[in-house]
């Protein structure tokens, strides 16, 4: 049986995928580690909470920000119906690369979140249902959050939903305090997941809604 040849190809390339994707990340972390804010991608396991709360049925345009090399993407694709608007965007060549590489037919803008109006003007998106983000929050400065908080809250629609992570660590620095208080300004409602101990270093995801009938 053909399949029980290519399973273990599959798996193999898989991981070395992988592999070749946490060095890329970790290269990337030593030449800009506040700018990229991790030492290796995201979990499977922190992708799925990252996804697994929204509900998809209702979601017109989705945008993902900071998409690295793309852990979240491969979900958000599973979850999105057909018809739903989708593109990435990413500030790292080098992520942007190997992004556009694992999904070559995803829309994946490399510039930095702060344009996100003018992106969703180019893809005739009004206003967007659900943000995921992979943004380094607790290692910008206060004037980075603030602006990229005002852009992403600038194109939600009225029932948006925004997901983001932290690390555990960060939550306790003056910049994860801060990032936690600035969410509360611009959504109705926000919660904080159960710990990923999968990812590394452990994080827990922030959910919010724009409305708290959400
Ligand atoms: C912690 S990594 C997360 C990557 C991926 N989402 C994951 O979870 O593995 C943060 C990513 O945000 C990107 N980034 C940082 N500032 C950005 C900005 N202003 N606009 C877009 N992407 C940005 C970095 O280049 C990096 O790829």
């Amino acid at each position: 049986m053909p399949i029980l040849i290519e399973r273990p190809a599959l798996a193999s390339r898989r991981k070395a995928m992988r592999v070749r994707d946490c060095a890329a990340f970790f290269m990337e972390f030593l030449s800009n580690p506040a700018g990229i804010g991790a030492v290796v991608p995201s979990s499977r396991n922190l992708a799925r909470k990252m996804i697994e709360w929204i509900d998809w049925t209702q979601v017109r345009a989705v945008v993902e920000c900071g998409a690295g090399t793309g852990v979240f993407t491969g979900y958000i694709l599973d979850h999105m119906k057909p018809n739903t608007r989708f593109f990435a965007i990413e500030l790292n060549a080098s992520m942007a690369g190997v992004f556009s590489e694992h999904y070559p037919t995803v829309t994946l803008y490399q510039g930095s979140v702060t344009n996100v109006r003018r992106l969703c003007d180019r893809e005739g998106i009004e206003s967007v249902d659900v943000i995921i983000s992979g943004l380094p929050w607790a290692s910008f400065a206060r004037p980075d959050q603030e602006q990229c908080l005002e852009a992403l809250a600038s194109v939600f629609s009225p029932q948006g939903s925004f997901a983001t992570f932290a690390y555990l660590h960060g939550l306790y620095l003056a910049a994860g305090r801060r990032f936690g208080r600035m969410l509360s300004t611009h959504f109705e409602k926000v919660e904080r997941s159960t710990i990923s101990w999968h990812n590394l270093p452990p994080a827990v995801v922030y959910r919010c809604w724009r409305s708290s009938g959400g």
